[in-house]
Formats: structure tokens, sequence, C-alpha cells
């Protein structure tokens, strides 16, 4: 793993992504959140002071341990207790029907075999569990759209990997779940090109 990914990359996003604005659409979206909780690409921890009190643990799993300061630092100040595993989404280590709520916030645009995960969250769900997503991808306004390609090569770099491309619902398509609801729009102070939000929920 780079520098850049490792030291840099953690610093930069955690600073730009720790805003109210985003809060309250973590807040939002957390508030459902209960039973057996996976968080996919916890990153520095920024969902954790969300989840509602009534949860008291969750496991998280993200590739990155230079995530891992911060997010030491928050799970101490939230009181969750954190199974934290560092590993990627496109394979993990439980069993099938594990979770009931899986947690993905800005995380899939970052996830190289994005589909490969999302087997693996369909997998690992209980029959009913729930998939709560709050996600950037590809607007369908064609001038963004255009933008969004042209921008693209440059995200994957100071992202670390993150595309403005990711077709979010055609990737929800590739598994069979009962049911898909989603809200979109363009996030409060961020460029349209790196701000059309799918936010909703899967269920298996
Ligand atoms: C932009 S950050 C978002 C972090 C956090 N979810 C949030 O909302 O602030 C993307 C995260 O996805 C993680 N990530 C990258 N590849 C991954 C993979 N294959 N599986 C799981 N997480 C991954 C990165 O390490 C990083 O922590």
């Amino acid at each position: 793993m780079s520098f850049y990914s490792r030291v840099i990359f953690p610093r930069f996003y955690d600073c730009l992504m720790d805003k109210p604005f985003w809060a309250k659409y973590r807040q939002q979206q957390l508030a459902s959140a209960k039973g057996e909780i996976l968080e996919i690409g916890v990153g520095t921890g920024l969902n954790l002071p969300h989840y509602p009190k009534r949860v008291k643990r969750i496991t998280t799993a993200d590739p990155n341990p230079g995530m891992n300061k911060k997010l030491e630092r928050r799970i101490e100040r939230t009181g969750i207790a954190v199974d934290k595993r560092i590993i990627s989404s496109e394979e993990l280590p439980f069993d099938e029907g594990a979770f009931d709520c899986i947690v993905s916030t800005i995380t899939l645009c970052s996830i190289p075999e994005v589909e490969q995960a999302m087997a693996e969250l369909f997998r690992i769900l209980k029959p009913g569990g729930r998939i709560l997503f709050l996600e950037h991808g590809l607007s369908p306004d064609a001038k963004v759209n255009k933008w969004q390609r042209r921008l693209n090569w440059l995200q994957r770099r100071v992202g670390d990997g993150c595309t403005l491309t990711l077709d979010v619902p055609k990737l929800l398509v590739t598994q069979p779940f009962s049911s898909v609801e989603v809200d979109n729009f363009y996030m409060e102070q961020t460029p349209r090109t790196h701000g059309y939000m799918y936010c909703g929920v899967a269920t298996k």
C-alpha cells in the first residue's frame, strides 16, 4: 500500500468529509441500523457518532490500516465495541446470513471489484437483512455525466481509487434483492460531478 494511501489520504478525506452537512445524512441513514451490523469501508469512523444509542457493537471491514489512528480515537469517544477487520469487501470471512444490517457510505466507489463485493454482501445478509447505503455515483444529467467521465482519471488518483462513474442502480440489480428504495439528489456544498447521491435501502 502506497504512502499516499496509508498516510495522506486518510487525513485528507477525513478533513473533507467531517462536515455537518454530511453528518446530517449519515445520521438519517443510520437511524434504522439494528441487529448484527457490518460497516464496510469504515475509514476513519465518521459514521460512528451517528449510530443510534441502541447500537453497542459493530463489525467493520476496511483494507487500509492507515485509517486506524483516527478510527481508534472515534471508537474510544463513542464507546461502541468494534470488531475491526483489515479486509476487503470482495472476500469476507463471514458465514452466509451472518448480518442483519450492512452499512456502506461513500465506499462502493472505492472498491476495485465492486460486483464481487456486492455478491459477498448479499451472501452474508440474513433473509430480510438490509444494506443501508449513502453513495455517490454516475449522474443521469448529460452535462454532469460528461464531466464525471472527463475528471475520473484525476479523481482515481486523488481519491485513492474512488471513481466518479459508478452506476449504482446497475450494481444493485446484480443481486436478487427483494426490494430497493433509493433517493437521488445532489449533495449540498459539493461539485455536481462528485455529489450525485444514491441514498437508500436494499433488502434481501
Ligand atoms: C472515501 S472513504 C469513505 C469512508 C467512510 N465510509 C465514510 O463514509 O467516511 C472509502 C473507504 O473505502 C475503503 N475501501 C477501499 N477499498 C475497499 C474494499 N475493497 N473493501 C472495503 N473497503 C474498501 C477505503 O479504505 C476507505 O476507507
